[in-house]
């Protein structure tokens, strides 16, 4: 017998399992192992996107455990993202279609626009398109407003049965709920203990619009990456010497913040071991005290590791970059 998950109501009644397994850089030589290994230790929650080029394997994954009877569909929670060189509304409807055939699936539990910003591809598999000189070709006519409106179509066709936004900031958040017929379910943005996003959070609480965090452990990767010498949340002494004194690991002192703030994280590993420490989230609690020092780690905007510039160069000229402004 696996463990029930806690959930998080969403906005049209559906319930999110508070802890997901992420996916990002997941190869598809990796994944399957992560998948089987996640969904055999209780995950019900898969976080994947188009982008990620992983949704083939982990539909064959889902077919093999949905077929052979080990789990039912409604007990999965499946999240993808509409890709950015999509942001079109006559594009909404059909990358979905290609996500659920690689998927092998009917419907997803939560569709996400990935990010404001749109780009233009030379084709369906061109989502990451540069220029000579290495810059994005950005579509400056992105209409996320129009985006939104083709999210909605996916909500009423059943393909999604959840619609949501990731990596908008406050103003756009406000700009789609003006518009919108049917309310994001949830906002997936990076928010983890240097980067609590609090700001942004009141906004979501003000709508009912449910929050996850991506890089809740802090993406020690981006950090390794970066070779500048930045310090490592893992690493931080604060977070450290709770998960000594709880005789747990940093990770699961990191999430179990999270957790208890009632936020949703999908941290990744392609690591059986780590993927099961991960979840062992729910047989402790962090004391107000603990929390206190996790909370009082926060360094606001500067504790922002993902600004897309280093990955996607000339992001920031686009017209919806969210980071124009602060949040
Ligand atoms: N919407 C968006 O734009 C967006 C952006 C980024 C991420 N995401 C989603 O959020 C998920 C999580 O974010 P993330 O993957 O960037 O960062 P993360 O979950 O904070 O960190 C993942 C990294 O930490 C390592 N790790 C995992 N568990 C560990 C443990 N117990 N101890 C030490 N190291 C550990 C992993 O390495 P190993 O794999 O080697 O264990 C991996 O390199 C993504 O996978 C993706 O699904 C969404």
């Amino acid at each position: 017998m696996t463990q029930a998950v806690p959930t998080v109501d969403l906005p049209n009644g559906m319930k999110m399992p508070i802890i997901g397994i992420g996916t990002y850089r997941s190869t598809p030589a990796e994944i399957k192992l992560t998948i089987n290994t996640a969904l055999e230790c209780g995950y019900r929650h898969i976080d994947t996107a188009y982008l990620y080029q992983n949704e083939r394997e982990i539909g064959e994954v889902l077919k093999e455990w949905l077929d052979s009877g080990r789990i039912k569909r409604e007990e999965l929670f499946i999240t993808t993202k509409l890709p950015i060189h999509a942001n079109r509304a006559e594009d909404v409807a059909r990358f979905l279609d290609k996500s659920l055939e690689r998927l092998k699936l009917d419907y997803v539990d939560l569709y996400l626009i990935h990010n404001p910003v749109g780009v233009k591809g030379k084709d369906d598999d061109d989502f990451w398109p540069l220029d000579e000189e290495g810059n994005v070709t950005l579509d400056l006519d992105t209409d996320l407003e129009s985006v939104y409106k083709g999210m909605e179509k996916l909500a009423d066709s059943g393909k999604a049965k959840a619609i949501g936004i990731s990596n908008f900031n406050s103003k756009q958040i406000e700009r789609i709920m003006k518009v919108c017929r049917i309310k994001p379910a949830n906002l997936q943005v990076e928010l983890h203990a240097f980067h609590q996003q609090k700001k942004l959070r009141k906004i979501c609480s003000k709508y009912g619009i449910p929050v996850c965090a991506y890089a809740p452990i802090g993406a020690p990767y981006k950090a390794q990456e970066r070779k500048d010498g930045s310090p490592i949340l893992l690493e931080h002494p604060t977070v450290t010497s709770i998960a000594k004194r709880l005789g747990k690991t940093p990770a699961q002192v990191l999430i179990r913040f999270l957790i208890q703030l009632e936020i949703v994280v999908i941290p990744k590993s392609t690591k059986p071991e780590r993927i099961r420490q991960n979840f062992q989230v729910f047989d402790f609690k962090l004391s107000p005290e603990d929390m206190s020092a996790l909370d009082s780690l926060d360094k606001g905007e500067s504790g922002r590791i993902f600004i897309f510039e280093d990955v996607l160069k000339g992001i920031s000229k686009h017209p919806e970059y969210t980071f124009h402004i602060p949040v």
